[in-house]
């Protein structure tokens, strides 16, 4: 039987949450901590999807259920999988699990599925893709709310030039971020930035920016059409600075639950209250601009500074809470710096330390649950790959 396993890493958010919502730059960074995605076909006997042992539920795995409309259509004859997820991301957190996890199931299914090729096509090549998806394309209904099946083809290709590849070559990382995004996209309503999908794909650590930024790689755009108009993002990957071996993430989990919607809506409420207040967006902008300048020169102080800065910002906006300014304060001692990170209210906070084992001490001691991990962590990963492909199908011509 064949089977296919990958990984993807979760991530926290060094600088810009909420702002990066009006324009303003963010930064997110791969942990170590993954979801990896197991899957399977069982042949002709297996009745239908199961997912860790259960009957598959689209309602339990919103996620899994938008990327089988997008690669793994039931009506060409896809056959029945097996899925297998573990990892230790914890999950609704704020540390990306979700999107880790549907860019580690886009690649399987990729994998499992197979690239077809115009003529001599090569992978990197997208001109040459006969099907899948890529931001080098028009993809408007990919973020189909309504979440029916999508056609992977491109239109307009000649069929008889086609030909196939099965392998781990065709695992494209733009491809599984633009579904991980689609399919947030589908689970939250409309509204999701490609933030978490990008760096659980590329690792590393992710820009986001509404301009492009000469001095980091570009990776690509995203557009998205939300409830409030058309929000456009420019994504860029920075190298990794020097001498990262000494420098920790310590995460530390408030255990209380602050669904992101909610935080986001009592900022634009904040906002249109008090207009006068965007000077503080603006300000959290200027901070991580000051914080990406620290991080490029390897200058560490300097990134905790600016993370300490950008707390204060946040707590000023109303999104900190005292669970978490518990821990931050736990956390300062042995920190270079601390902040909360992602939508705030409850869920995580972040320190940047040399001392990861004190660090990580003071914050369970003041109640919170702890994570260690490093910088400059890998991407996707497929782990995994054996008899190849799990389905296929011929393009039309
Ligand atoms: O809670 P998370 O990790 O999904 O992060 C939310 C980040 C926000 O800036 C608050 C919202 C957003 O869409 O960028």
């Amino acid at each position: 039987m064949g089977r296919v396993t990958a990984s993807a890493p979760g991530k926290c958010i060094l600088f810009g949450e909420h702002a990066v919502v009006y324009g303003q730059p963010a930064v997110a960074v791969a942990i170590e901590q993954r979801i990896s995605v197991s899957i399977e076909t069982l042949g002709s006997e297996s009745e239908s999807w199961k997912i860790d042992g259960m009957q598959f539920n689209p309602k339990r795995h919103p996620h899994v259920q938008a990327l089988r409309n997008r690669l793994w259509q039931h009506h060409q004859g896809a056959p029945n999988l097996v899925i297998q997820i573990s990892g230790d991301i914890p999950p609704a957190s704020g540390l990306g699990s979700s999107a880790a996890l549907s860019v580690a199931a886009s690649a399987a299914l990729r994998t499992a599925r197979g690239r077809w090729f115009n003529a001599a096509g090569q992978p990197q090549n997208t001109n040459s893709w006969a099907e899948g998806y890529s931001s080098h394309f028009e993809n408007k209904e990919l973020y189909s709310v309504e979440d029916q099946e999508i056609n992977a083809f491109r239109s307009g290709e000649d069929g008889d030039t086609n030909h196939y590849v099965t392998d781990e070559s065709v695992v494209d990382l733009d491809e599984c971020a633009l579904l991980a995004h689609s399919v947030e996209a589908v689970a939250q309503g409309g509204r999701a930035s490609p933030m978490d999908a990008s760096t659980c794909a590329h690792g590393g650590i992710v820009l986001l920016s509404d301009s492009l930024e000469s001095d980091e790689e570009y990776l690509y755009t995203r557009r998205l059409e939300m409830p409030e108009g058309e929000r456009i993002w420019h994504l860029h990957s920075i190298d990794l600075p020097k001498s990262t071996e000494e420098m920790f993430l310590v995460i530390g989990n408030t255990g209380v639950h602050a669904p992101t919607s909610h935080q986001v809506a009592k900022v634009a409420a904040t906002i249109e209250a008090h207009p006068e207040r965007m000077k503080e967006i603006e300000t959290i902008g200027m901070i991580a601009r000051r914080g990406i300048q620290s991080l490029r020169e390897g200058d560490y102080a300097g990134v905790g500074r600016a993370m300490s800065e950008n707390q204060i910002m946040l707590q000023g906006l109303g999104v900190s809470c005292p669970e978490l300014e518990n821990l931050i304060r736990a956390a300062a001692p042995t920190a270079l710096g601390a902040k909360l990170t992602g939508a705030g209210g409850g869920g995580c906070m972040v320190a940047l330390t040399t001392n990861p084992k004190q660090t990580s001490e003071a914050i369970e001691l003041a109640g919170g649950r702890t994570l260690i991990s490093k910088f400059g962590n890998v991407g996707l990963s497929i782990d995994e790959s054996k008899n190849l492909p799990l389905w296929t199908t011929k393009p039309k011509a």
